[in-house]
């Protein structure tokens, strides 16, 4: 996986991709009332399109992905743009995680990548601070692709991992979208219950 993307890091800022996190930027922005007092984990931010539109209105933005090279394009672009209050870490959560809570976790078309649902999700739940929130970007199943996620399936697991106020919206589709066939991206929004 890693190699994948040190691959594909120098060429991943491609209109689709930057088209894709606009939207899921902008849903975000709508999705949370103040976000300049907020700490965020950009979960597999890779080259930061969502990190650097988000850093120049929040507090900080922690930027973790497992690709050097991904994190590489995002600190370039970091520097070029004079953004300060970001923090890239190379580093696999599941493995080792933080020892740092945040206000806001967005991990935006990563999630169909790990390995184990169950693990990732409680990953989350143990990086939000009480009444955090988790915003997950990623694309539907659908009868001609079956990568995706299950809408119904996934609030059901989040409800399971501790999370409540689960809700989801369809932010765009289109044939092509998704290992090229048809799919919608998804915003998965959920907050992390008080125990
Ligand atoms: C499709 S890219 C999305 C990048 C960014 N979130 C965006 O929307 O532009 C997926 C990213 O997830 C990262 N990734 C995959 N598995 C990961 C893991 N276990 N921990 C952290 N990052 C991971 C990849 O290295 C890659 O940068």
């Amino acid at each position: 996986m890693k190699h994948d993307f040190n691959h594909k890091a120098e060429t991943f800022d491609s209109p689709k991709n930057i088209f894709l996190a606009n939207l899921v930027c902008q849903a975000v922005e709508k999705q949370i009332d103040v976000l300049s007092d907020k700490e965020i984990l950009d979960f597999g931010g890779g080259t930061g399109l969502l990190s650097l539109p988000l850093a120049e209105q929040t507090k900080s933005v922690t930027l973790v992905d497992i690709s050097d090279k991904m994190l590489e394009q995002a600190r370039l672009k970091a520097e070029q743009q004079d953004i300060k209050n970001i923090q890239f870490l190379e580093q696999n959560l599941l493995a080792k995680p933080l020892e740092q809570e945040f206000d806001l976790i967005v991990v935006c078309r990563v999630l169909h990548h790990m390995p184990d649902l169950d693990a990732t999700l409680s990953l989350f739940h143990q990086h939000l601070i009480e009444n955090g929130q988790l915003l997950l970007a990623d694309f539907t199943k659908t009868e001609a692709n079956h990568h995706g996620f299950d809408l119904a399936e996934l609030e059901k697991q989040l409800i399971e991992h501790g999370f409540s106020s689960v809700h989801s919206q369809i932010l765009y589709s289109a044939e092509d979208l998704f290992q090229g066939n048809y799919s919608e991206l998804f915003l998965t929004v959920a907050q992390k219950s008080l125990a």
